[in-house]
This record gives structure tokens, sequence and C-alpha cells, in this order.
């Protein structure tokens, strides 16, 4: 992108009541920002001493660019923190995690009992020879053991990179050769919508060209007869039975990596992102204490699966960090019936519901009656997370599922980022379409290419200005790769999203930069032309590809997914034209609109449109192994 361009804002907002102000953790978000810009490191020190440490930091930060140390010299271990702290305390029997199978089942542990058997399984590792530093990749349903794999692995010390269940043999491969992992934590079979998932043979494959691992640890699941087989392989359960529930919490330094995230880029192989354990503890420990404004008798449920960084961060480190109620379902939303994600806030009473726009509209397209045969009220505040949540989703999680009464916090952030950087505070106005502000500790700013502030209205790059504790440290083997991040705007993390400010200093995210379709010289984001699509009543979800084209030098693709009770037609198709041109303007309009019966998507939920794109070009898709079938 060589220049600026321009973005319609509206005006919008909505207020939440006040009582939310008067007893949320930041009451007063302008207070809480200023006096974070007055002396950053006071800051950020005084939110790491609500967590226990084994040795104190010299200094809260190190900063030589693009290298960041965090609470330099400082000891600790996030399981004493997630764990050790709560049992000791009221909080030993209270509920850590409430989970639900996909067939319904369920299953409950207590602080006492999760703390016992991640302790067990980190004695266990450690008698399999697994210690400080060796990479343990977790390839496991969404099942409590995968929350107690990813526990003990940080208890002693190991790094752990969780593979999402969902992905292949040949993702898997991958990174289990790219971290050179020592260990793999799998189980026999997943379930997923009634269907059993064979995991072990898929491990299985991916093994076969992994020479690294030395012992393979195995959760039967289906209660098969079958034992492990071969002389690298563990029975869960009987490693389990076979430790003792003790395991002192190994003495971390602050920047020891805690642990591995594979994430896409666009182009090339995934990128290990590394974190680190002091400043990603207290980054998640602060954002889910104040972003989600939690207090001891809340149930957070996160519906991303732990495999992704919203779930290590939402699911996992973050609300145990802070000591509350942690709500999980292998299911999914529409099995068995499109009820399903609300019948379980019913049941379990959550009273923080953390999701994404893909699954919010989707919702939509099955319309209110589904969450209306429910009772919702146990709901207090609501988030999104993981693209751009529409203002037609925002205006319909916030009346239908929240029912005016629940502030929504549509948190931007990244892997890299660990935590969240942008949104609106519990007790702030909110405006549908913009995620917020950054959040007190993060300094954000929408630039152009020279790193210049634009003004309100002109869409630029989305940059982070200051180091954060809670920012990844490297990419896995590729420290050029990190550099990047940092070279591309120089002094700036460049997030790699294109965004737009209004006059207040609300930021509106418009999508990845690659994103971006340059019509006849004009700067179109594909997210604001999707957004209006959407926001037709017959429209479920909307994707936007360019195609080159002779006159304009790009032409607008829409593909569009309609919602029940609508039909294909070239009068729809006229209609829905004319609604993106009374929307945004002649320019935005596309020339080429096809109706599909799903969009592709990646495994997290984000919209492919470089699949579309490649498709329509008849060109190849580059790396697709994050794509869901
Ligand atoms: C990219 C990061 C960490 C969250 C899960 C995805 C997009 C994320 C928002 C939001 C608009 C968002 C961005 C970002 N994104 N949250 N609230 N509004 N866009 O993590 O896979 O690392 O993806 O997701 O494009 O760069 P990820």
């Amino acid at each position: 992108m060589n220049e600026t361009f321009d973005v319609k804002l509206s005006e919008k907002h909505y207020l939440p009541d006040p009582r939310f102000r008067e007893t949320a953790w930041t009451p007063d978000y302008t207070a809480a920002y200023q006096a974070f810009l007055a002396d950053p490191e006071a800051f950020w020190d005084e939110i790491a001493r609500e967590l226990v440490w084994f040795e104190p930091w010299d200094r809260v930060r190190e900063w030589n660019a693009p290298y960041a140390r965090w609470f330099v010299n400082a000891r600790l271990n996030i399981t004493y923190n997630c764990l050790d702290r709560h049992v000791t305390s009221e909080r030993r029997d209270k509920p850590a995690l409430i989970w639900r199978g996909d067939g319904g089942e369920e299953r409950t542990l207590t602080y006492q009992e999760l703390f016992e058997d991640v302790s067990r399984f980190a004695r266990g590792l450690v008698s399999l020879g697994i210690g400080k530093g060796d990479r343990v990749c977790i390839y496991m349903p969404l099942v409590p053991e995968q929350i107690i794999a990813m526990l003990a692995c940080a208890r002693i010390g190991a790094v752990h990179s969780v593979v999402f269940g969902g992905f292949g043999a040949g993702a898997l491969r991958t990174r289990l050769n790219d971290a050179s992992v020592k260990a793999v934590i799998t189980a026999d079979v997943g379930y997923r919508r009634g269907k059993t998932i064979p995991l072990k043979e898929i491990a299985d494959e991916a093994l076969a060209d992994a020479p690294s691992v030395e012992v393979v640890i195995v959760l039967n699941r289906s209660g098969s007869a079958a034992k492990p087989g071969g002389d690298r392989e563990v029975d869960f359960a009987d490693l389990m039975e076979r430790s003792a529930p003790d395991c002192p919490a190994a003495s971390m330094d602050a920047e020891d990596p805690l642990f591995i995230l594979y994430t896409s880029g666009s182009t090339g192989t995934p990128k290990g992102i590394v974190h680190t354990c002091g400043g990603y503890m207290v980054g998640t420990y602060y954002t889910t204490r104040h972003v989600f404004d939690v207090k001891d008798d809340d149930i957070l449920w996160c519906t991303a699966d732990p495999g992704w960084i919203t779930g290590h961060s939402y699911v996992v480190y973050g609300p145990l960090a802070a000591g509350v109620t942690v709500a999980i379902t292998e299911g999914t939303p529409d099995y068995p019936d499109p009820g399903a994600f609300w019948k379980m806030i019913q049941d379990l009473k959550v009273t923080i519901f953390y999701t994404a726009p893909t699954a919010i509209r989707m919702f939509m397209k099955h319309g209110e009656a589904w969450p209306e045969k429910y009772d919702l009220t146990s709901l207090r505040i609501l988030g999104s997370v993981g693209e751009p949540l529409n203002p037609e989703a925002f205006e319909w999680y916030y009346q239908v599922i929240g029912k005016s009464r629940c502030p929504i916090v549509d948190t931007w952030w990244q892997t890299e980022t660990g935590m969240h950087m942008i949104t609106t505070m519990i007790g702030e106005p909110m405006l549908p379409g913009f995620a917020g502000k950054p959040i007190p500790g993060v300094v954000a700013d929408v630039v152009d290419r020279e790193g210049r502030p634009v003004p309100p209205g002109t869409g630029g790059f989305l940059v982070i200005k200051e180091p954060w504790p809670s920012m990844m440290r490297t990419v896995h083997g590729n420290d050029e790769r990190y550099c990047t991040y940092w070279n591309t705007i120089p002094g700036y993390y460049t997030a790699g999203d294109l965004a737009v400010k209004d006059e207040n200093g609300y930021i509106m995210v418009l999508g990845r930069a690659d994103d971006l379709i340059v019509v006849a010289g004009h700067n179109i984001g594909t997210a604001e032309v999707e957004s209006a699509l959407v926001s037709h009543d017959a429209v479920a979800e909307a994707a936007v590809i360019g195609k080159p084209d002779p006159l304009k030098g790009n032409a607008i693709k829409a593909f569009v997914t309609l919602r029940t009770g609508y039909t294909a037609s070239d009068d729809l198709t006229a209609a829905l034209l004319k609604h993106v041109r009374d929307q945004l303007g002649p320019v935005a309009v596309p020339s080429e609109l096809e109706y599909a019966d799903r969009l592709p998507k990646t495994r997290s939920g984000k919209i492919m449109r470089r699949v579309l794109k490649a498709k329509e070009l008849g060109i190849d898709p580059g790396d697709i192994s994050t794509l869901e079938e």
C-alpha cells in the first residue's frame, strides 16, 4: 500500500450501565491510561506484584530494539500462580475447569484436583527424562488432560508446542520437526459432532518422519483394550497412576521460554512464535482481570480450543492465574442443534462469554429463536476476537445475546502479542465496528508507511510503538523473521493490519494489509465491503477478493452465503449490489457476486480469501495446511 485512504465512520454508540464502571478493576480508562504513560515501568511493576515470584526483578524492562527483556532476573513459575497460589486459599475447592464433552458428558476439576493432576503428570514427565527446555508437542482433543499436559510442561520448565487437534498429519509433522520435539502427548481418539477422529493414527503418520521424538504419551479416551505399542509409547493413565501428586514448580527465569505456538503467515512455512514465562504471565493475568473484569464468582467461557493463542491466554493461563472458573467444551456451536452454546450458558450459568465473529454470524444465520429458548440472564460481559466484528454482528450480539445489558469487548490482538491490546474497556462507550482504544499498558497508533500518524478518518497501518510484557521474543529458529515485524516501519511493531481512527482515538480494524484491494486508484478494504454485504438481511457471510482488471487495475468479486429463508436470484444480486452502493459508494460495488454454500476458512474461523482468489485465478493457493475440511 502506497498511500493512506479515507474511510466513512459512523457515530452510533452505546453506553453501558454506569454500575459496570463503578465496580470495574479499571474504573476510569483515561486516568489509568495517563498513569501508565506517566510511568510505564511503575504501571507494570504494580501489576506484577499481585503475583507470586520466587525472586524479584532487578528492572521491570530492558529495551534494545527489537529485543525486550521484562522483569529482568526475576524467577517464577506460572503454574505456581495458576495453582499453588489458589490451593492455599479459599479457592482450593472452587471449580477450576468445568468441561463438557461432545456427547454432553460433564467433568469438573476443582483447583485442588487440577493441582494434583498437574503435579502427578509433571512428575511423570520428569520420570520419562523430560526436563527444562525440552520441547513437548501436545496434540489432543479439547479434554481436561490437554490443559493438564500444558500446565505440567510449564511446571517443569519444558516448552510446550500445542498443535490444534483438528490439524492433519502434514501440519503436525512440520511443527514437530521445526521445534525438534522430544515428546508428544496425544490421545487415541477425539470426538467431534458425534464422529470419532482417529487422532493417534494421524499422529503416527506424522511421527513416521519426526526423528527427534523419543517419547509418545497416549491418553486412552475410547476405553479400547489396545495397549500402547512400541517401546517409546506410554499410557497417560499409567503414568499418572505411578506418579506421586507432588512436583515442585521449577524456578524459571522470567525470560525462559514458556511455549512455542505456530501461526501461519500468508506466505512461507508457519512461524513458531516464542513466548516467555514472566512477561506472558503478567500480560495475560492483567488483561483477564481488567479487560474481562473478572470477579471471584465469574464463570468464564472462552470458546477457543487451547490449541490457539486465544485458548492459551484466555482458557488456560490468564483465567487460572486470576483464579476464576473456566468453562470448556469439546462440542461445536451447532451440534446437536444450533442451541448447543446457549444451552451450555444456561446450564453452567456462564457470566463471561468470549467467541469469534464467524461464530456470531453463524448464530445470526440460524436466527433468534435458538437463543430465545434459553435463559441467558447469567451473562454479564460478552467478548469477540479474531476478525473485525461487523457493526451488524455487533448489534445482534449486543441485543439478542446480551439483551442490551452486557458490554461487548471486541478485543484486537494476535498470537504474537500474547494478550489483548486494543479494546473498549468495561464502562466506556462502545462503537459498533470499532475495537476501541489501546488498553492501559499499550501504545498503539495508525500510521503511514513512514510511521507518521494519519488523521482521523484516514486509513493506515496499525502499529505498536512500545514493547509490552507478553510480546513474542522471537520466531523459533528464525530470528530474521522476528525482526521483520520491527523493521517494516522502523522502530515500531507492525501488526500487518490496516486500521482507521476516529476523532476520539477509537480504532477500527479493517483487516490484514494484504487484504486490501486497489480499485481504480482507490484503496478498498475487504472488510468494509464484507460488512456492507453482511448488513443486508439476506446475507450470512461474505468474502471479497480483488481480481485483475484491465481498466480499473482490480475489480471486486464477492462471495456470499445466505441466511436461512433466502434464495439466490438475479433480483437479490441487484439488491445486494445496490445496498453496497448505498453504503459505501459506487467505487466499492463488486463487479461480480457469486453465491456459495460455505466459505473457505482456517480452522480458527478466519475467512481464507487467498484460497478463493487462487481458485478464481487458477493459481496455486500456497500453504493451505490451516484450511478446515
Ligand atoms: C489477526 C491475528 C489473537 C486472537 C486470535 C487470532 C485479526 C484478531 C481482531 C479484532 C479485528 C482481529 C487481525 C490480527 N484480529 N482480533 N478484534 N478485530 N481483527 O490470532 O491467528 O494470531 O490472528 O487476527 O487481523 O492481526 P491470530
